[in-house]
């Protein structure tokens, strides 16, 4: 049992500061010894020092923010990712946004192109560079990773193979859908379990109804994406974009746990944290120090209709 974190200290795909100190706290505060006395072997040589391009050199490309930046990253980061799943290693990414994903699961289908994506969010992070309300690259991984509009050879993000399926991510937590992200599910038949469905079935009707949908053998490579802000705010206040009404401690545990029991977790991302403040901005070294605005978040959106 050999875990790899991949520590990405990287807020590119959103504009609060924040999420670029999320896993060096984590580290700081003993992720790598809590999963040795689980029994796992722990790789860990340091965070991701990303390159960095400057603001001027990377204007918006239509609606979307910080392309080349988050493009360069989320490319880095699918080569790590993607060499741990190479050689069998559970490959443990800590965001960061959630752009980053575009790079995790790219570097988990150069493995295993017929994955199955459990993506638990609050938000679907579908957007398309036409539907997307903010510009803000970490609500459209997913559409990218479907290749839901072509890109052209010059895209920065050209290099992203749009080999995932539709039939092959489920949803888990939604509660704050873009009408644009409404449509793309809709019209691409891919299946959401949204707080409703979890008051409705339980968590654990949930994902045994998930991992039959896009697992219905229990045979495939799985890739657990996890947003933290799929939790409820009174369990974890501390991410970008905190929605009420989103799953409680156990619930949030219960979907890692059983997703692991199937034997099938070749990687797992956990995006979006920040860290409880008070805290010192001189013990983090941020990638981008976008500037601006508190990098605490207010109060919680509003909850908003299931898709
Ligand atoms: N749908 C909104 C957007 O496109 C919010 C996305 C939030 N995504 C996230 N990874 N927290 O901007
Ligand atoms: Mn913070
Ligand atoms: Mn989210
Ligand atoms: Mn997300």
């Amino acid at each position: 049992k050999t875990v790899a974190i991949v520590g990405c200290p990287f807020s590119g795909g959103q504009p609060k500061p924040g999420v670029d100190h999320g896993p060096i706290h984590l580290i700081n505060a003993g992720l790598a010894k809590q999963l040795e006395a689980l029994g796992w072997k722990v790789e860990f040589g340091g965070h991701h020092q990303f390159e960095e391009i400057s603001a001027e050199n990377d204007p918006a490309i239509g609606k979307l923010k910080n392309p080349r930046l988050v493009s360069k990253v989320s490319k880095a980061v699918a080569d790590t990712v993607g060499g741990h799943v190479q050689q069998g290693t559970l490959a443990l990414t800590l965001g960061g946004d959630h752009s980053l994903a575009m790079g995790t699961i790219s570097g988990t289908l150069s493995k295993y192109p017929d994955a199955a994506v459990i993506w638990v969010d609050a938000h679907a992070d579908i957007n398309t560079s036409e539907t997307t309300e903010s510009g803000n690259i970490h609500g459209m991984p997913v559409s990218f990773l479907l290749g839901l509009e072509k890109q052209e050879e010059s895209s920065p993000f050209a290099w992203v193979a749009p080999i995932l399926k539709p039939n092959k991510i489920v949803y888990i937590g939604l509660r704050d859908v873009d009408a644009g992200e409404k449509k793309i599910l809709k019209e691409n038949g891919i299946k959401a379990f949204s707080m409703h469905e979890v008051d409705k079935y339980g968590i654990g009707k949930v994902v045994d109804m998930a991992l039959d949908h896009v697992n219905p053998d229990r045979d495939l490579p799985i890739h657990l994406s996890f947003d933290v802000d799929a939790l409820d705010p009174s369990v974890a206040p501390s991410t970008g974009t905190p929605v009420r009404g989103g799953l409680t401690f156990r619930e949030g545990h219960y979907i890692c746990e059983a997703i692991y029991e199937t034997g099938l977790l070749v990687a797992v991302d956990l995006m979006e944290p920040e860290l409880i403040p008070p805290y010192s901005s001189d013990t983090v070294t941020p990638v981008r120090g976008l500037g601006g605005g508190s990098a605490h978040n207010s109060s919680p959106r509003p909850y908003l209709i299931s898709p």
